[in-house]
C-alpha cells in the first residue's frame, strides 16, 4: 500500500472507532445546527480532530481542508491537500441509520492521488491510489457490467437542506425513475460514490455536493474503471457540486438524461468550496 494511503487508512480507523463509541449512546451527544437541517455533533468534530492530527504528525506541511474547519497547521502554499469529511452522512448517524462513513482523500497539486473510504458499521474500508486500483477491503474492485439504464440500480441525494433547485430535481427524480430499475437514496455520498465503485449500484447522481463529499470516492470510481463528471459529464466534479458516476456504459446514458437540466441549475452552489 502506498505509504500515504496507509497514513490515511489509519486515521480513517481511528475516526470510526470516535464513530463507533458515539453510536452505542446517541442521547447522550451535544448536537448543534450549523444551517438550516445541517446537524454536527461533537463525535463529527472529535473525529475530524484525529484524523487531522494523524495525517499531520506524518506529514507536518500538508495543507487540510476538512468540512469541521479544523485548519491549523494549513500550509497554503502546499503541493498535497487533504480533503477530509469525518462523518458523512451525519443525519443517518444521529437517527442510528446505519448508513455513515469516514471520507479521506488527498490532492497532489488539485489531483486526487490518494482516497479512503471507511464504513465503521459494516467495517468496509475502500481504498484507492492513483494508477493502482481500487479495493474493498482486500478485494479488488470494479463498476458493474450493466449497459442499459432500463436494468440499472442508481443512487442519488436530494437536495433536502434549503429546498434550492427542488423544482429541477424533482423533474430529474421522474426522468430517471422512469428509464431504471430502481433509485436508491439511503444518504452518505460519499458511501454512494464508493458503492458505485464496488458495483453495488450502476451509476449515482447528486447535485449541491461538497469537495470532501466527492473526493476520496471519485478516484475509487475512476480506478475501478468507471467515469465521473458534472451533468454535463464533464466538468469540474470535485468544487462544482454536481455529480454523475457510474460505469462507462451508463455514465453517457445517465448524462444524456440529466444534461438538459444543468442550464435550469445555474446558481446551484455547494456550502464551501476548495
Ligand atoms: C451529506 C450526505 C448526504 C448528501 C448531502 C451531504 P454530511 O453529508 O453526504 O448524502 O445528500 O449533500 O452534505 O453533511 O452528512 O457530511
Ligand atoms: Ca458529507
Ligand atoms: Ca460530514
Amino acid at each position: 500500500m502506498h505509504p500515504m494511503l496507509t497514513t490515511a487508512v489509519k486515521a480513517a480507523r481511528r475516526a470510526g472507532n470516535i464513530i463507533n463509541r458515539g453510536a452505542r449512546d446517541l442521547d447522550l451527544l451535544t448536537v448543534t445546527a450549523k444551517g438550516p437541517k445541517d446537524f454536527v455533533s461533537e463525535v463529527d468534530r472529535a473525529a475530524e480532530t484525529a484524523i487531522v492530527e494523524t495525517l499531520l504528525a506524518t506529514y507536518p506541511d500538508h495543507a487540510i481542508l476538512a468540512e469541521e474547519g479544523t485548519a491549523h497547521g494549513r500550509n497554503e502554499s502546499a503541493e498535497h491537500l487533504w480533503i477530509i469529511d469525518p462523518l458523512d452522512g451525519t443525519t443517518n448517524f444521529l437517527h442510528g441509520f446505519p448508513q455513515y462513513c469516514v471520507s479521506i482523500a488527498l490532492a497532489h497539486r488539485g489531483i486526487v492521488t490518494q482516497g479512503v473510504i471507511y464504513d465503521p458499521v459494516r467495517n468496509d474500508l475502500f481504498t484507492a491510489s492513483r494508477g493502482r486500483g481500487a479495493y474493498l477491503n482486500d478485494r479488488r474492485m470494479r463498476v458493474s457490467k450493466r449497459q442499459h439504464l432500463r436494468d440499472c440500480l442508481v443512487g442519488t441525494g436530494f437536495p433536502f437542506r434549503d429546498g434550492s433547485n427542488l423544482d429541477a430535481y424533482m423533474a430529474m427524480m421522474r426522468t430517471m425513475i422512469t428509464q431504471t430499475a430502481g433509485i436508491r437514496r439511503p444518504g452518505a455520498a460519499a458511501l454512494d460514490l464508493a458503492y458505485v465503485a464496488a458495483g453495488f449500484y450502476d451509476g449515482f447522481w447528486e447535485i449541491g455536493l461538497n469537495p470532501w463529499d466527492v473526493a476520496a470516492g471519485s478516484l475509487l470510481v475512476l480506478e475501478a474503471g468507471g467515469l465521473i463528471g458534472d451533468l454535463s459529464g464533464e466538468g469540474d466534479y470535485l468544487n462544482g457540486g454536481q455529480v454523475i458516476a457510474a460505469n462507462p456504459k451508463i455514465f453517457a446514458q445517465i448524462v444524456k438524461e440529466l444534461s438538459p437540466f444543468k442550464g435550469e441549475l445555474l446558481g446551484s452552489v455547494p456550502r464551501a468550496r476548495a
